[in-house]
């Protein structure tokens, strides 16, 4: 099994194999159930609906829109504040991979950090591009088309004082080469916070126990295909944190938790009515804080480069599955 796909994936491997940075030797095909997606696919599925587009049913684009979405997107994850500590970043430099349509982007820049935010769905970057525009603080971001797996070839290699990606790591096909790309952009006073999926959680056992009739065991399967709010994803890896330590290879993790199981009723909560699953509702504050650290979605984690490890590596020596991508979208990047 290679690293960065967690364990107890099975499935195709993957197209490209990647190269291990340190030798530049192949690594072993991975063997990994989203190995055969491509980025271009990662892509056209967060063009075709950008992360959290659906949060308010207000025009699109508009500031009471973006508002809304805000307020939604804090209530749905409410312990994201916390965990990105938006004012500690102020007069700081902020990296932030996969900003989707910016709502974290905005608040470390409201809160005075100069922000550079990434993503690879062009979809999501003209909304939070639009974001920042009418909330008049888009001087303070820089918002590039680009690859977390092979960042170094559209951002200029420099230390930050935050690299931040928030659930975005897991829907790359390569998590390693995006660890490897991230920490390039690292020295030994940044932090990397990073929030992936966790695969010891109720969401993959109702996912799983939903499939039952459905060749059950192909559990990495079925949780892609209802991990977002669009089916379909091509790639959402989970990890424990015995998998997420070995995906962060060169760093050392000086804070883990884990967070976030949506408590709403569904059919409700599409309709923008939050209402209480009667269980949850039933269990009170404290019990479903204890549940969410036990069996919560979000597996949070603060991490610093590791002492001695091995040198960030500049961008492109992670071979990815990206070269294609670059090459047809690079006209595209305004
Ligand atoms: C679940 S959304 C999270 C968005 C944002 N971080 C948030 O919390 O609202 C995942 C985002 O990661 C982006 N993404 C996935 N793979 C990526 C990659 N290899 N490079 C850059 N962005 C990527 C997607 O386009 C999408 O916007």
């Amino acid at each position: 099994m290679p690293e960065g796909v967690p364990e107890g994936s099975r499935g195709p491997i993957l197209a490209h194999a990647p190269r291990d940075a340190e030798n530049l030797r192949p690594m072993p095909p991975a063997d990994g159930p989203f190995a055969t997606r491509t980025i271009e696919e990662v892509a056209a599925f967060w063009d075709r609906r950008p992360c959290n587009v659906r949060h308010s049913l207000r025009e699109p684009g508009t500031r009471e829109y973006f508002d809304e979405v805000e307020r939604r997107k804090y209530l749905v994850e409410p312990h994201i504040p916390a965990f990105a500590e938006f004012s500690r970043w102020r007069g700081k430099r902020v990296l932030e991979v996969g900003c989707g349509i910016g709502t974290d982007t905005m608040n470390f820049a409201r809160n005075g950090a100069r922000v550079t935010a990434v993503d690879i769905s062009a979809a999501s970057l003209s909304l939070a591009r639009k974001r920042a525009e009418i909330f008049g603080i888009a001087e303070a971001i820089d918002f590039r088309l680009a690859n977390a797996e092979d960042l170094g070839r559209h951002v200029p290699i420099e230390p930050y004082d935050l690299v931040y990606a928030f659930g975005v790591v897991h829907h790359t096909p390569n998590p390693k080469a995006a660890i490897r790309s991230m920490r390039a952009y690292m020295d030994d006073a940044s932090v990397m916070k990073l929030m992936v999926y966790s695969r010891l959680s109720l969401k993959v056992l109702e996912i799983a126990a939903s499939r039952l009739l459905d060749r059950p065991w192909e559990v990495d399967r079925h949780v892609a295909e209802r991990s977002e709010a669009q089916t379909g994803c091509p790639v959402t890896y989970t990890y424990t944190r015995r998998t997420l330590a070995r995906l962060l290879e060169g760093l050392t993790a000086t804070r883990i938790f884990k967070t976030h199981v949506f408590p709403y009723v569904v059919a409700d909560y599409v309709r923008h009515v939050h209402r209480l699953r009667p269980i949850f509702r039933a269990m009170g504050p404290r019990l479903f804080k204890r549940l969410e650290s036990v069996a919560g979605w979000h597996l949070c984690v603060d991490a610093r480069l590791a002492e001695g490890g091995p040198s960030a590596p500049c961008g492109n020596d992670a071979a990815t599955s990206t070269e294609s991508f670059q090459r047809t979208r690079e006209e595209r990047i305004p």
